[in-house]
This record gives structure tokens, sequence and C-alpha cells, in this order.
């Protein structure tokens, strides 16, 4: 239906349903109806921090402040970096951590490793300790960023507490030791600028499921040693793209399938291990940004697709038969890589070679091709919709695009679904409620 072919370094896109002339009629008229966002997104990327729309506009920013601050403390030579966040103040720059560098990295390298601290389960803090307790102790350093907009969830302030008392311990100039992120409005933001910690500032107008291209996801990111320059002009191709005409504009156009299809479910089938991740960073932004209780004026719905995560081709082998053979609620979005860095054979034994055939001597990569596609002719086949993303490789500029075009869509979907991307006044009550809890216990 929807084919684009770019160079090889852009990320393309097939978008592929099995509909009726009604469908691809109702594509033209939602098409329609969405060149007027597509004409507001446009207008907001000219106003720089001024609207929500805000966060479309950070792959044009300027980072020399990050950079700085990376500088300075690549000096300390931390073994660690620890990162304390939570949902949209950690989740984008995990994904981008394991997409380029892997999942195994902190086996694999002897350079600064990555930890991260969100929820307050006591037993994974005590393990982080473990881990960080003796490096302290030998004499070496690490970081800790802590990211909070707000300066005042509850589970990031508890846990950063947790690390200040380790760090206190054992450096007598700890203060060199932690990075704030923050909102500038926040009371961690007056007490980290009374301690003299260094301070990254959240734009006011980017909300945390937007902010991977602000400090939030940037400085964690660098200090690791990932090309953010690279990171950024990828998405800032893809807001470039994503701005275009319905016709060329492949966020507004997978926005308006999912819109069209009305389907209650969308699942990322991401056939690449390190980009799991990415998947937890998407649901966040379709959960959140479209999941609501009212429309913009205030009128009732409950709104909402959930999204869903799988990975190829490890969840065929259990979720296949549902996909395949169960309920047609859900819109799939496969994504593959054109170009993967290792070319990894399987080796020729001939006492094998019956066991399985025609994989010897073959790369793992055209087996996982080969398991694609044949998924993809079983949806073909049940008259399943699926959607088709050709990563070119899961480099800092192919992951930005991508990231980029993901947070561009949802906020065409959130405008066909008449609802606010931006705002989680539901998420707030819980916070509320949590905070009431405490204060009595
Ligand atoms: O998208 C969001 O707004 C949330 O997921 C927040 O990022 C999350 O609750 C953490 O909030 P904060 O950055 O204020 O600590």
């Amino acid at each position: 239906l929807y084919e684009e072919k770019f160079s090889k370094k852009i990320v393309q896109y097939t978008l592929l349903t099995y509909f009726s002339l009604n469908f691809i009629n109702n594509l033209a008229k939602v098409g329609k109806k969405l060149e007027k966002e597509i004409s507001n997104l446009k207008k907001a990327s000219k106003l720089k921090y001024d609207t929500d729309y805000a966060s479309i506009n950070l792959p044009f920013d300027d980072v020399s402040n990050v950079k700085k601050i990376v500088r300075e403390k690549i000096r300390l030579k931390p073994e660690y970096i620890v990162l304390i966040g939570i949902g949209g103040s950690n989740l984008g720059a995990i994904a981008v951590f394991e997409a380029v560098l892997g999942k195994l990295y902190n086996q694999m390298s002897a350079k600064t490793k990555f930890l991260f601290l969100d929820t307050v389960d006591s037993d994974s803090v005590e393990n982080i300790q473990r881990v960080v307790e003796p490096v302290l102790r030998d004499g070496k350093n690490i970081l800790v960023n802590v990211v909070t907009k707000s300066g005042g969830t509850t589970e990031t302030i508890s846990n950063y507490l947790v690390m200040l008392k380790l760090l206190r311990k054992y450096k007598k100039d700890y203060k060199k030791y932690i990075v704030v992120t923050t909102g500038k409005d926040s009371n961690l933001w007056k007490i980290a600028n009374d301690e003299g910690f260094s301070l990254l500032e959240i734009p006011e107008k980017v909300g945390g499921r937007y902010s991977v291209f602000s400090s939030v996801g940037l400085f964690p990111l660098a200090l690791l040693g990932i090309d953010i320059d690279n990171l950024l002009k990828g998405a800032a191709i893809m807001q470039q793209r994503c701005l275009m005409q319905f016709n060329n504009n492949p966020a507004a156009t997978s926005a308006a399938i999912h819109y069209i299809l009305n389907l209650p479910m969308s699942n990322l089938f991401l056939f690449s291990n390190d980009l799991e991740s990415v998947g937890k960073w998407y649901k966040q932004l379709m959960g959140e940004s479209i999941g609501k209780e009212f429309t913009k004026k205030g009128k009732k719905v409950n709104n909402g697709i959930t999204p869903t995560v799988s990975i190829g081709s490890t969840d065929l082998h259990s979720m296949a038969q549902l996909y395949l053979g169960g309920p047609y609620n859900r819109l799939m979005t496969f994504v593959r890589m054109h170009h993967n860095f290792s070319l990894v054979k399987v080796p020729v034994y001939d006492k094998y070679s019956k066991l399985v055939e025609n994989i010897q001597g073959k790369r793992l990569k055209d087996i996982m091709n080969a398991i694609l596609y044949g998924t993809e002719e079983a949806f073909k086949k049940g008259k399943r919709p699926f959607i088709e993303i050709i990563m070119p490789d899961k480099s800092e500029y192919s992951i930005g695009q991508f990231l980029q075009m993901k947070m561009m869509e949802i906020m065409y979907l959130a405008y066909l679904m008449d609802v606010n991307p931006f705002d989680q006044p539901n998420v707030e009550h819980y916070k509320k409620e949590t905070k009431k809890i405490l204060k009595n216990s």
C-alpha cells in the first residue's frame, strides 16, 4: 500500500495492510484531516520551546553544555555510571544504550559500565550497592546521574538518597560525582544548586516520554561514548520527513493506519534482541500518550490502544499461535535490521546436516530473515494487517530516526483520537495517593 525506498542509511517503511477499497478511501480522508496537524507541527518547529510540541525541536538544540559536563566527568574516570530515574526519565537512555552498545556491553567492555536504578525494589537496590561499594572502597570512582523532571518522584528520590549516603561514606568530595538533571522550577534544582552539583535542565515543555533527545538521554549516553551528534542527526532528518505532506510522511501514515483499523492493541515486533528496551520505551510512549479518560474538550471517552512488545524470533515460540489464530485485535509492526554488524555463520558439520536442513553455512542474519519473511507470509495468508519497518542498522543515526518517527506518530495519532498526547493526569492520581499513604505510615 505504501512503500518508500530511500538511501541505505535511511529507515524505510513498508506499510502493508489487507483492506477493502473502503480502507484506501478512508486513508485518503484521514490523510486530509491530518494535514492540519502536520501544519501545526510545522509551525511548532519554528517556535523552539514555546509549544507543547517542543520536543520535536530537541534534535536541533545546542548541546555544548551537555558535552562540557561530559568532558569534566570523564576526567574522573568513573567505573560505573548509575542512572537514577524512572519512566520518561530513564527509558530513552536505556533504549539507546542497549540498541547501540548491546545488552551485554557491561560484560564485554572494560570502559565505564552502566547501571540504572528505577523502582524501589530493595533487593535490586542492594545488589547495585554490592556492585559499586567495592569500587568506591578501592578508591575508584562512580558517577551518579539523578534524572527527574519534577524533582519529586518517590522512587527516584528514595534511590538517590541511598546512593548519596554511599557516596558520602567513601568520598569527601562526593559532590563532584553527582550530576542532577531536572526541571528549573523543581525543589531538587534549588538543593542541587545550593550543594554545587553539576546541573542539567529539562525544558519545561518537554515531557518525560518525549525527552530522550534532551539532556535526560544525551548526558548519560555521551558519557558512555555514544555518538550523540549522529543520534541527533538521525532524529533531525526524521523530524523533517515527518513534517512532510501526508503522502510522504511515515509517522502520519502509520498513525492513520492505527486510527482507521481501530484495533485495541498495537504490537511492536522487534527482530533484534538489543531493541528490547526500545520496546519498553515505546510502551510508555503509546500507553501514556494515547490512553486517556477524556478528550481534549473534556468528554469522557476512556480511549487507548494497548501497546505490546514482542522479540523475534523468540516470541514466535510463545505467541505466534495467538497472533495467527486468535482474535483479530492487534496491528503488528515488524522491525528488522537491514544490516547486522556481526556476520556469524552456522558452521558445516555433516553429521548434523539432517537435524535442520538448509541452515549450515548460512549467516544467522539470513536465517532470521527467513523466519521473519515466513511470519509475514503467514500474516498475509491470515489477512492480518502489519507494517514493516526496515532499519539500516543499530547505529546512533538509525536509532535516532526510529525514536523520532515514533514520537511524531504518537502526536498524529493523538490528534486523530482527540486526546492530549502530552499529559498524564491519571498517573498523577496514584502518585498523590502514594504520598498520602506514606504520610500516614
Ligand atoms: O512521561 C512521564 O511524564 C512519566 O513517565 C515521568 O517521566 C515519570 O513519572 C518520572 O517523572 P519525573 O521525571 O518527574 O521523576
